[in-house]
């Protein structure tokens, strides 16, 4: 059958409760732990997703994907021989590092996430009132954004192409779609994309990306994370051109970016989706305001590469 989950992820980062409690207010829901040096964050429809462990500085060290049966590892397995790759597989769980950024991937053999069905809400458009006589549902809304699990990861790579390849012909992810000079975006599941490797000046974690059920629900999320918060903007409320996504990106209190977003291209059959080359400003994005240069470049890089990093406020 195949990959199909980005299951969880691991982050390093120098201040653990801050960062928790972030992501608490983000959406997430914080999983009493035994060991007080780490902080369990779950989504609501895929259960534990991330753990953040102490670190010196901000940077994410596991990534979990989940696949269908055990033909799946023996697949790799046969996959990371022929890349010379070093790994254990102990016939249920494959773990293995990119030597390129060092990153740990454990793939294991978990059930699919299910999504419960968000709402389809009526909405108007010209000549078509769908939703005679009565207010948006969404504009109603007064309850905390759940985000429904977690999307994609965004990772900067001293060898992006050697990154790139320990993905794709040592794991078996997807190229969906290609930015020339930039970076492929990567898919283990019927998602547009779950990682995007771009190159940089040292290997680092550029954003996570939270999936939540419609475009108002980016931006319910957004206004409340920056109440009485303005620093944590970075971009958005934007749509991107590669994978169709209503986006706005925030920061956390260790400098990683973090994504709501709605709205993604679903890839489920791969024989009809055919994977583009897109130049230009479309590589980043359709509409919405122009990037802020943090976002292209995070203004804790230099801090982070000379190994001298205070938590970004
Ligand atoms: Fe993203």
């Amino acid at each position: 059958m195949g990959l199909h989950t980005l299951t969880s992820i691991t982050l390093g980062v120098p201040n653990v409760s801050e960062t928790a409690r972030y992501y608490e207010e983000f959406g997430l829901t914080l999983t009493p732990g035994k060991d007080g040096q780490q902080r369990v964050l779950g989504t609501t429809d895929g259960g534990q997703q991330m753990t953040l462990v102490h670190a010196p500085q901000r940077r994410l060290l596991e990534m979990t994907i989940g696949a269908d049966d055990q033909d799946d590892l023996n697949r790799i397995e046969r996959k990371l021989d022929r890349l010379d790759a070093s790994y254990a597989y102990d016939g249920e769980t494959l773990r293995v590092s990119d030597p390129n950024s060092a990153i740990l991937v454990t793939v294991q053999v978990v059930a699919r996430i299910t999504e419960t069905l968000s709402a389809q809400e009526p909405t108007n458009g010209p000549g078509r009132p769908d939703r005679a006589n009565g207010r948006a549902r969404s504009v109603e809304r007064n309850g905390r954004v759940r985000p429904r699990k977690l999307g994609h990861v965004v990772i900067g790579s001293l060898d992006q192409e050697a990154s790139q390849r320990f993905f794709t012909e040592g794991l078996g992810f997807m190229v969906s779609d290609r930015v020339p000079g930039l970076a492929s975006f990567l898919r283990c599941s019927t998602d547009h994309h779950n990682l995007l490797i771009q190159q940089a000046p040292l290997n680092f974690l550029h954003h996570t990306a939270w999936e939540v059920d419609d475009v108002d629900e980016v931006g319910r999320g957004a206004t409340s994370m920056l109440e009485g918060h303005p620093e944590r903007h970075v971009w958005g409320l934007g749509r991107h051109h590669i994978g169709s996504n209503f986006f706005w990106y925030l920061k956390d209190p260790a400098g990683n970016f973090s994504e709501y977003y709605s709205d993604l291209d679903c890839i489920v059959d791969d024989q009809l989706w055919k994977p583009s080359v897109v130049e230009g400003m479309r590589g980043l994005y359709n509409w919405g305001p122009p990037p802020s240069p943090s976002f292209l470049e995070p203004e804790d890089l230099a801090a982070l590469m000379t190994g001298n990093h205070a938590p970004a406020k």
